[in-house]
């Protein structure tokens, strides 16, 4: 017979094994998962890992990602990548908001976080048409604007000398006949700016390379254009080390012969060759000719956004071939092309999302909204001769 003590002893004792379970089985379920998270992790290739005997492999990085707050991430950033590029926060807009006030604090972390694992740094950008800061925008005086040019390439390219790997010093300089575009740079400072702005960012940063960035170069008219710049600026006895594609292109569309014609014309000139912006959208295009200028932008309904519950089998098997397919261009010219970066980690990070069109639901990245790797991924790591 039980009696009351015994029986209170009797509850307990179930009560507490069957807390012990639960936290046993609980301690059991999460390590479960922990160890499972990292599988998962290690269990995918590392793109940079599979192409480290042939290029540098980047992504375009936010601040969040920067201050490692977004630690899904943060994962893969470390895991897949040895090269980065500040999405925005080197821009002149943000690092630079009033004549006298430079904010250097995330381009400061930016650089302590490549340097602790092992990142080159691709400085984005000196001179620039676009997110340019409010002061200066509509500069009128063409002396102000000499002042802010000086100014700003030799106070930021100096600070991070040798700390970036490189700077994209002149930004889209050009429109798609190869003439130069006609920002306020070229109104107030005339055509020579491009060289003057290699100059003083030699000048101010003779530890790290120098290169011109454009979307849409790899097209003739606008690949010629910027030969004819690459030319000027090494005629003028000013150094440029290379040429980044930017790469903003569709899925089904992707200019491989352009591309490869570039890739040989742009190394003639004795430079390198880099993809630095890669995506490969599968959405709509409101206009019939391809662009990535920033500041164009159009309205949608939503035939525009046709994938905002997901994105097709079909679909997604055109873009992983397009991905393959650039993958072995690459491959094949890799002594010429030193970098390749994706301009964000996963789709739901893209810009693509929200330009040109706001509020659409893009996926040209190789890593899907959950950072899992996407058949696009998988595709790119076996174009790979050293598979890991
Ligand atoms: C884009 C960023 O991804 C966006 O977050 C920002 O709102 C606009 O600029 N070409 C470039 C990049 O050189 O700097 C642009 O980045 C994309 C097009």
């Amino acid at each position: 017979m039980l009696n009351a003590t015994s029986m209170n002893l009797n509850l307990k004792t179930t009560h507490m094994t069957k807390y012990s379970l639960t936290l046993f089985v609980s301690i059991i379920f999460f390590s479960a998962c922990i160890v499972g998270k990292k599988v998962s992790a290690q269990s995918i290739p590392s793109l940079k890992e599979t192409f480290k005997n042939d290029f540098l492999i980047g992504a375009a990085i936010n601040a969040e990602q920067i201050e490692e707050k977004d630690t899904a991430a943060d994962v893969l950033i470390k895991q897949q990548f040895n090269a980065v590029t500040p999405e925005n926060i080197m821009k002149a807009e943000i690092i630079h908001p009033a004549w006298n006030t430079y904010s250097f604090d995330l381009a400061d972390k930016l650089v302590a976080f490549a340097q602790q694992n092992d990142m080159k740094v691709n400085a984005h950008n000196l001179i620039w048409h676009s997110q340019l800061p409010a002061f200066m925008r509509n500069m009128q005086s063409a002396d102000s604007v000499r002042q802010y040019f000086e100014h700003h390439i030799t106070t930021v390219a100096s600070r991070y000398d040798g700390k970036v790997y490189s700077w994209d010093v002149v930004n889209e300089a050009l429109n798609e006949d190869g003439t130069l575009r006609n920002s306020i740079f070229l109104q107030k400072l005339g055509p020579d700016y491009i060289v003057e702005a290699f100059r003083l960012a030699q000048k101010a940063s003779p530890h790290s390379k120098l290169y011109y960035n454009d979307y849409n170069i790899e097209q003739p008219k606008k690949r010629a254009g910027a030969i004819e710049l690459i030319k000027k600026i090494q005629a003028a006895g000013v150094r440029i080390d290379g040429v980044g594609i930017q790469g903003h292109w569709r899925a089904g569309n992707v200019p491989l012969n352009d591309i490869e014609e570039s890739i040989k014309e742009f190394s003639a000139l004795g430079i390198e060759v880099m993809f630095t912006e890669l995506d490969l959208g599968v959405l709509p295009n409101p206009w019939d000719n391809a662009t990535a200028d920033v500041s164009a932008t159009s309205k949608g309904d939503s035939t525009m956004n046709p994938y905002a519950n997901g994105l097709p089998d079909s679909v997604e098997q055109i873009q992983a071939k397009a991905y393959a397919d650039l993958f072995k261009l690459f491959l094949k010219y890799k002594n010429t092309v030193s970098r390749v970066t994706f301009w964000g980690v996963n789709d739901g990070q893209s810009w693509l999302n929200d330009w040109p069109i706001h509020g659409r639901t893009n996926y040209p990245l190789l890593f899907d909204r959950n950072f899992q790797p996407k058949p696009a991924f998988n595709s790119v790591i076996s174009t790979a001769s050293n598979q890991q």
